[in-house]
């Protein structure tokens, strides 16, 4: 596996890649890799003759300064996870000066859907992530990109630029990998405590129960309301708990085929995100 640091090695790579006849497959990350990275990496097994993973943690789809300079990292760490797999060929860590150069003044807007749940909760940070992901897209000349649905509103909006730009990438979405306890592998965990890592699990199962709730009849209002509570009772700070359609992202008022709840809430100041559909 090489570790590619800049733009020009990368394309030189990717043009032979392409003119050899490879399929290139990518999975864009912001590092401090999880089995759920790796289950991106497996996703494209069969997909892609050869794979790129990329670690760059974006400043600018973080709208707070101490959220990003608190973000985990360790690329010497994510280098041997990515190694061992023997699945991948380049782990492209750019730093944020090839990425952002001086006068860089872009941004692509996926307008609507990055206003509501984690949109309106963090305004900007859509922009900040379609912004990378087009360029990511772009540098590694992907054929197929993989995708967590953990992040099922970015997978929406990547989707949506994807087909908006007319962006020539296949988009693979590869369902959330979970701990034995039920809670959503995400980088962020390691930041919990071991007593809020414990406490954390009561998402998922608050999710669950939620779900139960709308399939034994009580309205989708109610149920919310009383999940919200049991979240807040356990000390989440809940930034949003809802059920929406999975594609508009629009309020759903039935819990039917095609809607899934989103949570995002915070424990001891660390913000996790969540969403089950409901079937
Ligand atoms: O999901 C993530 O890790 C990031 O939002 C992404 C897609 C790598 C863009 O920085």
């Amino acid at each position: 596996m090489h570790i590619v640091r800049t733009r020009t090695e990368l394309r030189e790579l990717v043009t032979r890649w392409h003119a050899g006849g490879d399929t290139i497959g990518v999975v864009p990350t912001m590092g401090s890799l999880h089995d759920g990275h790796l289950a991106l990496v497996r996703a494209l097994d069969g997909k892609a003759t050869r794979r790129i993973v990329s670690v760059f943690v974006n400043p600018i789809q973080f709208n707070n300064a101490e959220d990003f300079s608190l973000y985990p990292r360790g690329l010497e760490a994510d280098a041997a996870l990515l190694e061992q797999t023997g699945r991948v060929d380049v782990l492209y860590a750019p730093g944020e000066g090839e990425m952002y150069p001086p006068g860089f003044s872009t941004r692509v807007l996926v307008q609507g859907l990055d206003k509501v749940l984690c949109g309106a909760d963090r305004p900007g940070h859509f922009d900040g992530v379609a912004t990378v992901v087009t360029k990511l897209l772009l540098q590694t000349g992907a054929d197929i990109a993989a995708f967590g649905e953990k992040d099922y509103q970015q997978l929406g909006i990547i989707h949506r630029l994807v087909a908006d730009l007319n962006l020539p990438v296949t988009i693979l979405p590869v369902p959330t990998v979970r701990d034995a306890d039920g809670l959503a592998l995400s980088s962020r965990n390691r930041r919990l405590s071991p007593a809020a890592r414990q406490q954390a699990a009561i998402l998922p199962a608050t999710l669950k129960t939620c779900l139960a709730a709308m399939k034994a009849g009580q309205t989708v209002a109610a149920s919310l309301e009383q999940c919200r509570t049991t979240l807040r009772q356990a000390g989440f700070d809940v930034h949003y708990l809802e059920l929406r359609h999975e594609d508009t992202l629009l309020p759903a008022t039935q819990a039917g085929p095609g809607t899934r709840l989103f949570v995002a809430a915070s424990l001891d100041g660390i913000r996790l995100i969540d969403n089950m559909p409901v079937t």
